[in-house]
């Protein structure tokens, strides 16, 4: 009797982990480490600029299903639905501005470790996110570090009744 207590005792941690929820083993889960092929080929939803420590210029685009979702004004977006941000450095431009004569063209410079940002709807596989999943990629299409990663869902997810998406549709 003693030997099979101590046996259940020796099996129950084995039991709990498979009781423990998904996002326990969150790495797989919740983020993309994929490019989306042919990001690069979709349409633009709207344009951002972040000062400070980012100094950065950004386009945000969506694949068909999150473009039609925007212009619809659809909420939550559909499975399917991906967002990409590119970023590139705010940097000003000699070049134009001496058509201008003075100092006031700023356009997009070089990439920053943060070119790359996905977001990707699948509300069963991300369930845990949201029902995004996040990715982000250096210029050399290298992924982030999972560290940086789980900065991601925490600042996106004030914006629940948003779908957790800030961007609008420029029209
Ligand atoms: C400190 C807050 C913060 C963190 C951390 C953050 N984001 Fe965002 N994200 C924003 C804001 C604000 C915007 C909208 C303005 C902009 O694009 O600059 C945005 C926009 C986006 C967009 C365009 C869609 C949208 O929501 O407007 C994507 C894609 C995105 N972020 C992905 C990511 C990924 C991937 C990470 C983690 C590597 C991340 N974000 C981390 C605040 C954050």
């Amino acid at each position: 009797m003693r030997s099979m207590g101590l046996l259940l005792a020796a099996m129950l941690p084995a039991a709990l982990a498979l009781l423990a929820p998904r996002v326990g083993r969150a790495d797989q889960e919740i983020y993309v480490t994929q490019i989306p092929v042919g990001y690069r080929d979709w349409k633009l939803i709207s344009v951002a600029h972040e000062a400070g420590d980012l100094n950065d210029i950004r386009a945000i685009l969506g694949n068909d299903v999150a473009v039609r979702a925007f212009r619809e004004g659809k909420l939550p977006f559909p499975d399917g639905a991906v967002i990409a941000r590119i970023s590139w450095a705010f940097v000003p431009s000699e070049q134009n501005n001496k058509v201008f004569g003075r100092e006031q063209s700023w356009v997009a410079g070089p990439p920053p470790p943060w070119y790359l940002q996905f977001m990707v709807k699948d509300s069963k596989k991300y369930a845990a996110t949201g029902g995004w999943g996040y990715a982000q990629f250096d210029k050399d299409g290298k992924p982030a570090p999972s560290a940086k990663m789980s900065t991601c869902y925490p600042c996106h997810a004030p914006f629940k009744s948003l779908d957790f998406i800030f961007t609008k549709y420029a029209p």
